[in-house]
């Protein structure tokens, strides 16, 4: 925090090389260092700003996925940051306590970029002081899934001929590591999940078919926890859950093939270990799971100033091909909107929208099920299916700088299943 009291953050894209466990290291990109960046964290009311400056060879950005922020401070397509070059976002933190992420996100780039180990979280707190455990390193864990192809000691970013999804690895990295494990020390541990990978939709289960409870989502605490043994966490998204341990435990969360998905081009039908978890032989006091987290998303009894269709199909949206030149949407400052989005062609597609954290009203012809019942701003959609989100534009109006909305899997974004909108 400097004088006048902004919280500033110092991050440098660069090349570099890691110890990826190819017994040679591999050529990798990072922020501040080879692979992967810092967690960044920052309190709701403060001022920020991150200082971006690029080492790298090619144009760049840096993208705050989730926050809620002035378009020209969003680091889409639209805010390039050239080789050698520097940008310095800065905005008020002013949302809930949340786990999100940046990465980069040039025009057709997003893909390779990402891949190649540009990525961080960027945790915020707030004033809601409900009792989950929240020692970062010790009982609050950040959990970036990724999964890598290798050719020998390179990464292999080459399309496998018929993963029109992008790129699908057999080689599971938890925040940069092979074969991760994490030593349990507390009786509860907080896992805060991202899937940081370009593709694949994990399914979530640890091998002994214990419950858990989520938590969060995307945009913050979910009204009550949610007991489950399997979640589905599509490119983008997140969840918090919190995992019971007992003395010298052993377990293995894996990811199992998503239900009815078999299909292998899309890695439907892989079971990978992603993280061990090891359970000291004495535990730490850990908080009882509070029964209330989070007041609810409150959307669904708004006025509805516009409603909207988009069909996610190929590689284009009904408005076409993503167009840096071309606006699809104009929504209104201060109004809710409705938008239905229909998975149209049977490819596996999720959405994610710029700037808002939306609620879910329906998902594929019903309620959407309780994990998805908190703020979120990335979502899975299933094939042939349709989900209702209600979002409200709030803050900034620009009527020169859009913001984006798209598929998350990062080939289909590259491809042009993007499009931009104003808030005016
Ligand atoms: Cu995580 Cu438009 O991106
Ligand atoms: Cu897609």
């Amino acid at each position: 925090v400097d004088p006048s009291g902004v919280r500033t953050f110092d991050l440098t894209m660069q090349a570099g090389e890691s110890d990826l466990g190819r017994g040679a290291p591999t050529p990798t990109w990072g922020f501040n260092g080879s692979f992967l960046g810092p967690t960044l964290r920052a309190t709701r009311g403060e001022q920020v700003r991150v200082n971006v400056t690029s080492r790298l060879g090619e144009t760049s950005t840096v993208h705050w996925h989730g926050m809620h922020l002035p378009a020209s401070m969003d680091g889409g397509p639209r805010q390039p940051i050239q080789p050698g070059g520097r940008w310095s976002p800065h905005w008020t933190i002013d949302q809930p306590a949340a786990t999100l992420w940046y990465h980069p996100h040039p025009h057709g780039e997003t893909a390779k970029h990402v891949y190649r180990g540009l990525a961080g979280m960027f945790l915020l707190d707030d004033a809601n002081d409900v009792a989950l455990p929240k020692t970062y390193g010790v009982d609050d864990f950040p959990i970036m899934v990724q999964d890598k192809a290798f050719d020998g000691n390179q990464l292999d970013e080459s399309h496998g001929l018929f993963q029109s999804t992008g790129i699908l690895g057999d080689t599971v990295l938890v925040n940069g590591t092979p074969g991760a494990f994490l030593q349990a020390t507390t009786e509860r541990v907080r896992l805060r999940v991202l899937n940081g990978s370009n593709a694949r939709v994990y399914r979530f289960h640890f091998d002994d078919n214990r419950r858990y409870a989520v938590v969060a989502s995307d945009g913050g605490l979910l009204p009550r926890p949610v007991l489950t043994d399997e979640l589905l966490l599509s490119p983008g998204e997140r969840a918090e859950i919190v995992v019971d341990v007992r003395p010298g435990d052993r377990t293995v969360l894996q990811s199992a093939p998503p239900t009815g998905d078999g299909n292998r081009f899309t890695g439907g039908s892989d079971r990978l270990d992603i993280l061990e978890l090891r359970g000291a032989t004495t535990l730490a006091p850990s908080p009882p799971l509070p029964s209330e987290l989070a007041p609810a998303p409150d959307l669904a009894d708004d006025v509805i100033g516009a409603t909207r269709s988009i069909s996610l199909s190929g590689t284009r949206t009904n408005f076409g091909k993503m167009d840096m030149g071309r606006v699809d949407i104009v929504s209104t400052l201060d109004t809710t909107e409705s938008w239905t989005v229909t998975n149209a062609d049977g490819q596996v597609h999720n959405f994610h929208i710029h700037d808002v954290q939306f609620q879910v009203i329906r998902y594929a012809g019903g309620p959407p099920p309780a994990v998805l019942a908190g703020w979120k701003d990335t979502v899975l959609i299933p094939n042939g299916a349709s989900v209702e989100l209600r979002m409200r534009f709030t803050d900034f109006a620009d009527t020169q700088s859009p913001y984006m909305f798209h598929c998350h899997l990062l080939r289909h974004e590259d491809e042009g299943l993007m499009g931009q909108f104003v808030v005016a």
